[in-house]
């Protein structure tokens, strides 16, 4: 399994933040702007930055990245996995792949829970992500309750299952996996780098049963749920733990950058 030496990450970082259904397009452009004067090419060569704002904002936040070339990766909240056709109110990864999208997260725990999404549609959508050439940011975590009862691991196996179903060890290899326990998002709560670590670390030998250790050492995992500037660095120096996939600290450039310089 791939491991840690002399503090240096095994795998390279990624901080990627989850807008949510927060900014206009106008306030994106300016929190995008605003980041870029605190991000230097060392953060962005040391770390992968990632923004995913709304649909409303993917175009021009992108204008923004292109106008400045700015090293940082453009990424969708959401996507449907057919590729066109009569389905009010989606959209294809194709619209998403001419914006220059490149991450997609799939199955956030809100999708899941307030949206009805299955594991099976999160298959769906992890596949269609890859087929288009996208890298998908597939999210897993388990309820309180879950977590009470001792069911974390149960839990997290059976969506990493189902989501990883028919994806090639390869493709495997190239996704984000977040690792958001429910409980701790948006509320202040977060799992204890240790916890985090530990399930990520379980997920990580998940990975491994099902596309071997090659792909399990090269995926990138990351810790979502109350990520904010002063946790991050205790998060961050645990070795299975690659980067967080931030809510609420990534509104705003000035805690988004500090949680990308973290070290
Ligand atoms: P918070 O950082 O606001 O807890 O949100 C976490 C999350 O859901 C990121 O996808």
């Amino acid at each position: 399994m791939a491991d840690v030496s002399a503090g240096q990450k095994a795998r390279k970082p990624i901080m990627a933040g989850n807008w949510k259904m927060h900014h206009t397009h106008l306030e994106a452009i300016q929190v995008v702007q605003k980041l870029s004067y605190r991000l230097s090419s060392e953060d962005y060569e040391r770390c992968e930055v990632v923004l995913c704002p709304s649909f409303t904002s993917l175009r021009s936040v992108q204008t923004v990245i292109e106008a400045d070339k700015l090293p940082i990766g453009l990424g969708a909240q959401n996507v449907f996995w057919e590729e066109k056709g009569a389905f009010t109110g989606e959209v294809s990864p194709l619209m998403l792949v001419k914006l220059a999208v490149s991450y997609v997260i799939a199955g956030h725990s809100e999708r899941r829970e307030l949206f009805g999404e299955t594991d099976e549609m999160v298959n769906k959508k992890v596949k269609a992500v890859l087929a288009a050439g996208m890298t998908p940011i597939m999210c897993v975590g388990e309820t309180l309750e879950e977590r009470e009862s001792g069911q974390t691991a149960a839990k997290v196996s059976r969506q990493v299952q189902a989501g990883l179903e028919g994806v090639t060890p390869e493709q495997v290899g190239g996704m984000v996996v977040a690792y958001e326990p429910i409980w701790a998002i948006g509320t202040g709560r977060n799992a204890t780098p240790e916890d985090a670590n530990e399930t990520i670390g379980t997920i990580r030998s998940m990975v491994a049963g099902i596309a071997g250790e090659a792909p399990a050492a090269q995926v990138r995992i990351q810790y979502g749920g109350s990520v904010k500037p002063g946790n991050v660095a205790a998060i961050m120096a645990q070795p299975e733990i690659d980067g967080a996939l931030v809510g609420g600290a990534s509104l705003e450039a000035d805690d988004f950058a500090q949680i990308v310089r973290w070290a």
